[in-house]
């Protein structure tokens, strides 16, 4: 792994500032009353790649539709895109529907402990497992997101980081049966001081250890296009997410004909792209063609 000798935190110190910091900064997330796997899984996908604020009374919702991996894996996929409406990237909804399958069939019906059984079952990738490894069950592995990508490559390394190294440095940064609240201060700090652009290092508790800080700001931020840091978004007006969007979110009140699919997807104009589209959908999942309509799978 790389060092720049002289700009590298003292652990302990940065350690220690955080979690003291964390303890009164920590926000108030429902998520974070429950140790219950399942609700946790909800959570982080919901999280994934939508706002905090849109979340909170998605995820309460969805959980009080589908309590357990059973209540999901029993009901047909369509439901569970339907108890996904307002969250985007529908998708996760087929993903949870999967995960909950695999769950009720390989592990009777209770998330698994252990990294590789969680890697192994559908749609769960590093981060989410890590995340229902640290938030569930209290294990001191280190979770890689966005906003803690953001956090590795310029407090901690003061670099730009390969997947592989960010993930070893979150890991070796938790300190020892603190899994749950390092975690969670690491997601706060990157979601609400060391953020995308302008950092607050005004307010900043590891201010005095940060590799970046500490370097003089060298430019560029250590965070751009560092492991794990999300890339600009693509403008969502007139994109292929945004038909999909609007097909979804018309399957959710009923089926379309497809005649009507290039109308509602909002491209008249474009029927070969609607359908296109709307192919897409039934290969991912998340629709199906019955009698001449499209219609969330039963
Ligand atoms: N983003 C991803 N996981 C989160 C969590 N547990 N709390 C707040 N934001 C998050």
């Amino acid at each position: 792994m790389p060092t720049s000798p002289g700009t590298r935190p003292a652990p302990r110190r940065l350690r220690e500032r955080l979690l003291d910091w964390s303890g009164p900064a920590r926000r108030d997330l429902p998520w974070r009353h429950t140790r219950d796997p399942w609700a946790v899984l909800v959570s982080e996908l919901m999280l994934q790649q939508t706002q905090v604020v849109r979340v909170v009374p998605r995820y309460e919702a969805f959980l009080e539709r589908f309590p357990t991996p059973s209540a999901c894996a029993r009901a047909p996929v369509g439901e569970v895109v339907r108890a996904w409406e307002g969250l985007g990237y529908n998708r996760r909804a087929v993903s949870l529907h999967r995960a909950a399958q695999a769950v009720v069939d390989e592990h009777e019906g209770t998330l698994p402990d252990d990294l590789d059984a969680l890697l192994a079952l559908p749609g769960i990738g590093p981060y989410t497992a890590r995340a229902v490894l640290a938030f569930a069950f209290e294990r001191d592995h280190g979770v890689v997101d966005t906003n803690a990508a953001r956090f590795l490559a310029r407090a901690v390394a003061g670099e730009r980081l390969t997947p592989a190294v960010a993930q070893d440095l979150a890991d070796e940064q938790v300190p020892l049966g603190h899994g749950w609240d390092w975690n969670q201060a690491v997601l706060d700090l990157g979601a609400t001081v060391c953020i995308k652009r302008r950092p607050r290092c005004d307010v900043c508790p590891i201010a005095t250890e940060c590799a970046w800080s500490r370097g003089g700001f060298a430019d560029p931020d250590p965070a751009e296009a560092s492991a794990g840091v999300s890339a600009p978004q693509a403008t969502f007006a007139g994109s292929d997410r945004q038909g999909r969007g609007r097909l979804v979110q018309a399957l959710r009140t009923g089926p379309v004909a497809v005649t009507r699919v290039a109308d509602v997807a909002g491209w008249p104009e474009e029927p070969e792209r609607a359908r296109r589209t709307a192919d897409a959908l039934v290969g991912e999942g998340l629709a199906e063609y019955v009698d001449g309509q499209l219609a969330l799978p039963s």
